[in-house]
């Protein structure tokens, strides 16, 4: 590296003339960069300089300092410049031509997911209705999840095929009614709730089974409760959430924890009844199992059976989801496929 031994204003000035003119003459970007290092690098010119300004005759030094700074300036000044002119020049010649036709980069936002635009659908269908939100752990002991739920231990749901066990009496929870317990044992009565969450079960996975899915519950418990406030709250919210000529029926079934217990379908809103492929020619769709409240669960949370009635249901948020969106396959929806869940937003 070049090195000063002695200095004067003028040795100064011609040098920053001669960077200038280097940067200038510089026919690349790299010739450029040579000549920063060359001037004003840390083992270039510009450090000498400032370190032999100490050197000048006090009466010089001011000026000795203006012709450095002004060295320093300068060639930084034209090495910017002749930067410059080098890109335009290469973006000009060589650079693609700038479309502004082309549409621009796809910035996309996120959109809800189909089960979370369910539940969202479902908890502001409820709460016009009154019902609160209500939650429990995914965990749960087997008292909640069964016993309580007038569920005998010989039940086939307690078998291990079944049931994800923890060990110790815990469980992956199988059903979201264990909230209802959890609900009305730390709530007296008057209860209006829905919860919705997750649920296990030690399922094959294939088209319409998946071993995690959701449910939502729902618990009405109050003064004459009855099972044409069940059929009237259902309808209502089938109809806002599948469209207003939705019909809904009950069939008899049996759960533990309900007296009468019903399973509830809604006319197929795909085929309007006729019959088609998405009800298997039924006319019918199963949406919900329901129930008055046994008075045995009642007994179990210490609620009076005599003074209180209640009607409950819960419900696959999948299906629903499946059903609203006619998504054939339940793992579409765990698969995370991005392509898939843009169509929701
Ligand atoms: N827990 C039931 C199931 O997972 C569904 C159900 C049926 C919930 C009747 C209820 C009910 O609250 O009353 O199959």
């Amino acid at each position: 590296m070049a090195e000063i031994f002695w200095m004067n204003l003028a040795e100064i000035d011609a040098l920053t003339a001669e960077g200038v003119a280097g940067a200038q003459q510089a026919a690349t970007v790299d010739a450029v960069e040579a000549v920063r290092i060359q001037y004003l690098g840390r083992k270039g010119l510009l450090p000498q300089i400032m370190k032999g300004l100490k050197d000048f005759a006090p009466a010089e030094r001011g000026a000795a300092g203006r012709s450095a700074n002004a060295f320093k300036d300068s060639i930084t000044a034209a090495i910017e410049a002749r930067l410059l002119a080098l890109r335009g020049a290469a973006g000009a010649v060589a650079g693609p031509a700038f479309d502004y036709t082309l549409p621009g980069s796809w910035r996309g936002l996120g959109s809800l997911h189909p089960v979370s635009l369910v539940i969202t659908d479902a908890v502001r269908i409820f709460s016009r209705m009154g019902f609160a939100v209500a939650e429990g752990p995914d965990i749960e002991n087997a008292y909640n999840n069964f016993e309580a739920l007038n569920t005998p231990a010989h039940h086939p749901s307690l078998a291990e095929t079944d049931t994800f066990w923890l060990g110790k009496g815990e469980l992956l929870r199988t059903q979201t009614s264990p909230v209802q317990i959890r609900v009305m044992q730390s709530h007296p009565p008057p209860v209006r709730i829905i919860t919705p969450g997750r649920c296990y079960r030690r399922d094959t996975t294939d088209a319409t089974h998946s071993a995690s899915f959701h449910q939502i519950e729902g618990l009405y418990v109050d003064r004459q409760v009855s099972l044409a406030d069940l059929k009237g709250t259902l309808a209502a919210f089938m109809r806002a959430m599948m469209g207003p000529d939705v019909g809904v029926r009950f069939r008899p079934h049996f759960f533990p924890f309900t007296e009468p217990s019903v399973e509830c379908d809604f006319s197929c809103h795909v085929c309007g009844g006729k019959g088609c492929r998405v009800c298997k020619q039924s006319g019918w769709i199963e949406i919900a199992g329901a129930g008055m409240v046994d008075p045995r669960v009642f007994g179990k949370v210490g609620y009076d059976a005599e003074a209180w009635t209640g009607f409950a249901f819960g419900m696959g948020v999948e299906r629903i989801a499946m059903i609203k969106y006619g998504i054939p396959d339940i793992r579409m929806l765990y698969e995370n496929d991005a392509r898939f869940l843009a169509q929701f937003g």
